[in-house]
């Protein structure tokens, strides 16, 4: 079986945008590959070292989501990066033959410099980053990357490493490919994109009366002031996020049709979409009622102990072909 790697930072709580902008796709990919699945714990110090209160708390919450939406331990290894030591090893080494233009070339890194003024992220771990993440994949010696548009120049810079690595020292790692989630970027109540830090999210965990009220309260098209005043799909947040991506083509097309001739109101159209929303997340919710945080504890224990396994058989190796043996 080929091998899937992908982390992400602890957030906490896992929203709409999360599940489908990757998680739905993890579950889905458990029964054909071997997965890795890890909490980036580090990668969160990359942008929060003066804010890592939460790291811990944070960790917990999303792996007990993660469970609650399938991720299954007898099908994903389910890990902490910093429970991992040999993470770090790896992206020393790395960083060895990494050329830092190629870090600071990178769009990602450019991007969150301009725009996370509030922090100073001059620093050398920032700018490693990307290394880490190499470090993450090629641990695994991972063939297929999950991940989001804005994180592709990663694992190009990965494959990059990866080539010069083999180069020098002979073939050890495979290089990754990208998979790119299909999902647009799902979109939160306020119209911009959905994130915990704009407030504009409808978590997995939120009860059915909050989802109800946020999604009643999204933005619509900004025309429909009054119930008589006819508007266009095209320019409804709700409706081009959530309806599009929930509703049937027939529900699609009675919902557009009332709106151009205002014969329904924006309230009973979503309600039509909010019903399968609610019916996505019922079963979800089910499922995290059962789980306590010791259970997230005792599923990372035991998959940082199955990663570490893998990862001390990849650094014989990788020390071997560097001279270090
Ligand atoms: N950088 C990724 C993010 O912010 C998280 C991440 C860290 C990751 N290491 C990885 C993703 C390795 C895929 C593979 O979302
Ligand atoms: Fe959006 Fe439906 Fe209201 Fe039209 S009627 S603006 S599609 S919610």
């Amino acid at each position: 079986m080929r091998v899937v790697v992908s982390g992400a930072r602890p957030t906490g709580r896992q929203h709409l945008g999360n599940y489908h902008g990757a998680l739905k796709n993890w579950v889905r990919l458990q029964g054909d590959y071997r997965c890795f699945f890890f909490v980036a714990d580090w990668h969160a110090l990359t942008t929060d070292y003066a804010r890592h209160e939460s790291i811990a708390d944070n960790t917990v919450e999303m792996v007990l989501d993660w469970l609650a939406v399938g991720l299954d331990v007898d099908r994903s290894v389910i890990f902490q990066q910093s429970a991992v030591p040999e993470h770090a090893e790896l992206a020393l080494l790395l960083g060895m033959l990494t050329p830092v233009p190629w870090l600071e070339r990178n769009p990602t890194y450019k991007e969150q410099r301009e725009q996370l003024t509030d922090r100073d992220l001059s620093t050398y771990g920032f700018l490693g980053y990307p290394v880490l993440q190499a470090a993450d994949v090629l641990m695994y010696k991972g063939e297929v990357v999950p991940v989001g548009i804005d994180q592709a120049p990663h694992i190009e810079l990965t494959r990059e490493i990866a080539r010069r690595f083999n180069g020098l020292y002979g073939p050890v790692f495979p290089e990754p490919a990208t998979l790119l989630t299909d999902t647009p970027k799902m979109v939160g109540t306020d119209g911009r994109k959905m994130s915990k830090s704009y407030g504009n999210a409808v978590y997995l965990t939120d009860a059915p009366a909050d989802i109800h009220g946020k999604l009643a309260r999204m933005v619509t098209d900004p025309r429909r002031v009054r119930r008589h005043d006819p508007g266009d799909p095209n320019d409804c947040p709700a409706y081009q996020s959530f309806h599009r991506h929930y509703c049937t083509p027939e529900e699609l097309r009675h919902q557009e049709e009332g709106c151009r001739t205002a014969a329904i109101g924006c309230l009973e159209c979503k309600e039509i979409m909010i019903k399968h929303v609610q019916a996505e997340l019922a079963p979800i919710r089910a499922r995290r009622a059962t789980l306590r945080p010791d259970d997230a504890r005792a599923v990372l224990a035991a998959g940082n102990a199955r990663a570490r396994a893998v990862a001390s058989g990849t650094m014989a190796e990788v020390r071997a072909a560097m001279g270090l043996a």
